[in-house]
C-alpha cells in the first residue's frame, strides 16, 4: 500500500512539475514546488556536482525590496530545475537593532568556497533597517555546508584607512564638506563630479561605500569583493584575505565617475570581464561591458554587449551575475534581473548565453527558450 502511495505521489509531482529542458528568460520559473523562485539580486556557486542559487528573498507588495525573510537558496545539477532548500541566512527577527535586523535592507548575496579553511562564505551589501541606502555596508556569513545555515559574522565599510593602489595625489588633500545627503538611485546625485568633491578620501578613515556587489574567485584561489562605491559613481575591486572573511586593504577604483551598478566579472582566456548596468534604480538601462589584462589592471570599456531588439534596456534586465557552466568549454551564461518595482517577488530572471566576437567581446542577444 505504502508503495503504492508513493508511486502515485511520485506521479502526481511530475504531472505537476514536469522537468524544464530550457531557460524561458522572463516567464515564470517554478522550483520544485511549482512556486517562482524567489532568489532574486543572485549568484551562484558550483561544488561538487551541484549549483546553488542564493539570492534575495522577495516579498509580495511595495516593501518587498525590505528583508523580511533573508538569503534564499535552491539546488541544481542542470541549472533548468531547482529545488527549494530553504533560507541560508535568516535575518534576525527579534532584535531590531542587530545588523541583518528584519527590515533591513540585504541585496545581491553572493557565495563562494574556501578550500583552505573548509567554509562557505557569504557577502551581501547591507542597509541598516531604517537607515535608506545610507549605511552601504558589506555584510559577511558563514557556513560549514553549502545551502547553509549561514551566520552571520559582521558588517562594514570596505578598507578603512586605506588608500586604493591607483590612488591619485589630490585624494590625500582636501576633502569635500558638500556632499549628497540621501541616495537617489541613480547618476547626478553629486553637486559635483566624485573626484572633485573627493569622496574617496571623505571615506579614507571609516572605510568606502559598497553597494551593489559580487563575487570573484581567480584561478590561484584569490578572491575579490566588486562594488559600487564613492556614491555609486565609482567601481572598487578589493582582494580579500585568504579565508574570505575580510579585507585585504589591496584595492583598485575603476570607471571613476560612470555610474555602474551590478557589476559581475568573469575571466576568459586569460582576460577578465565585466558586465554591468548604468544607475537608474530599478528602472532597465543599457548594460556596459569592459575587459582588463589584469584585475588591478587598466580596464578598456567595450560598450554595451547586448545586440538587436531590446539591447537598449538589456532587454528589460540588470546584471547580477555570469555563471561559467561546468564542464562546458567556453560557455558562459549571463544572469539578470528583470525588476518588478511594484511587486519586487515577481521580478523575473533573465538568463542568456554570452556569445563572443572575434575580438573576444562579450554578447548578449535575446532568446525566447534557449539550451545549452
Ligand atoms: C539598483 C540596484 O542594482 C539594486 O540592487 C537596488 O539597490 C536598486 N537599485 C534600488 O533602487
Amino acid at each position: 500500500m505504502k508503495t503504492i502511495l508513493t508511486l502515485l505521489f511520485t506521479l502526481m509531482c511530475f504531472i505537476s512539475f514536469p522537468q524544464q529542458k530550457s531557460f524561458q528568460p522572463g516567464a515564470i520559473w517554478p522550483d520544485n514546488n511549482g512556486i517562482h523562485i524567489n532568489a532574486h539580486g543572485g549568484g551562484i556557486l558550483f561544488y561538487k556536482g551541484t549549483y546553488y542559487w542564493y539570492g534575495e528573498h522577495k516579498i509580495a507588495g511595495k516593501n518587498g525590496g525590505l528583508a523580511k525573510v533573508g538569503v534564499s537558496c535552491y539546488s541544481s545539477r542542470d541549472l533548468y530545475n531547482w529545488k527549494d532548500e530553504g533560507i541560508a541566512l535568516k535575518v534576525n527577527e527579534t532584535d531590531s537593532l542587530n545588523d541583518i535586523a528584519s527590515g533591513c535592507i540585504l541585496e545581491r548575496p553572493k557565495v563562494i568556497y574556501n578550500a583552505k579553511t573548509n567554509k562557505f562564505v557569504m557577502w551581501f551589501h547591507l542597509e541598516l533597517k531604517g537607515k535608506g541606502y545610507d549605511a552601504a555596508r558589506s555584510g559577511v556569513a558563514v557556513s560549514d555546508k553549502p545551502a547553509g545555515p549561514f551566520t552571520f559574522l559582521n558588517s562594514f565599510r570596505p578598507n578603512a584607512g586605506y588608500w586604493p593602489v591607483n590612488v591619485q595625489p589630490f585624494h590625500k588633500k582636501s576633502v569635500a564638506s558638500i556632499v549628497k545627503e540621501k541616495y537617489c538611485g541613480g547618476k547626478g546625485c553629486l553637486p559635483a563630479p566624485p573626484d572633485s568633491l573627493n569622496i574617496l578620501g571623505r571615506d579614507f578613515k571609516g572605510g568606502q561605500m559598497a553597494r551593489d556587489m559580487n563575487l570573484f574567485v581567480d584561478d590561484d584561489g584569490s578572491a575579490y569583493h566588486i562594488y559600487s562605491s564613492e556614491e555609486n559613481s565609482t567601481l572598487q575591486i578589493s582582494k580579500l584575505t585568504d579565508d574570505y572573511l575580510s579585507y585585504s586593504g589591496q584595492y583598485f577604483r575603476v570607471f571613476t565617475e560612470r555610474y555602474m551598478e551590478g557589476a559581475a566579472l568573469f575571466k576568459r582566456k586569460g582576460k577578465y570581464y565585466i558586465i554591468a548596468s548604468d544607475c537608474t534604480g530599478w528602472a532597465p538601462n543599457a548594460a556596459r561591458s569592459a575587459v582588463a589584462d589584469q584585475i588591478f589592471g587598466n580596464w578598456t570599456e567595450l560598450g554595451n554587449p547586448c545586440i538587436g531588439e531590446g539591447s537598449a534596456l538589456t532587454f528589460k534586465s540588470q546584471s547580477t551575475f555570469v555563471l561559467p557552466v561546468q564542464g562546458k568549454k567556453d560557455t558562459f551564461i549571463f544572469m539578470g534581473d528583470h525588476w518588478m518595482e511594484k511587486n519586487l517577488i515577481d521580478s523575473r530572471y533573465i538568463w542568456l548565453p554570452i556569445k563572443f566576437n572575434e575580438k573576444g567581446n562579450p554578447i548578449l542577444e535575446w532568446k525566447d527558450a534557449w539550451s545549452y
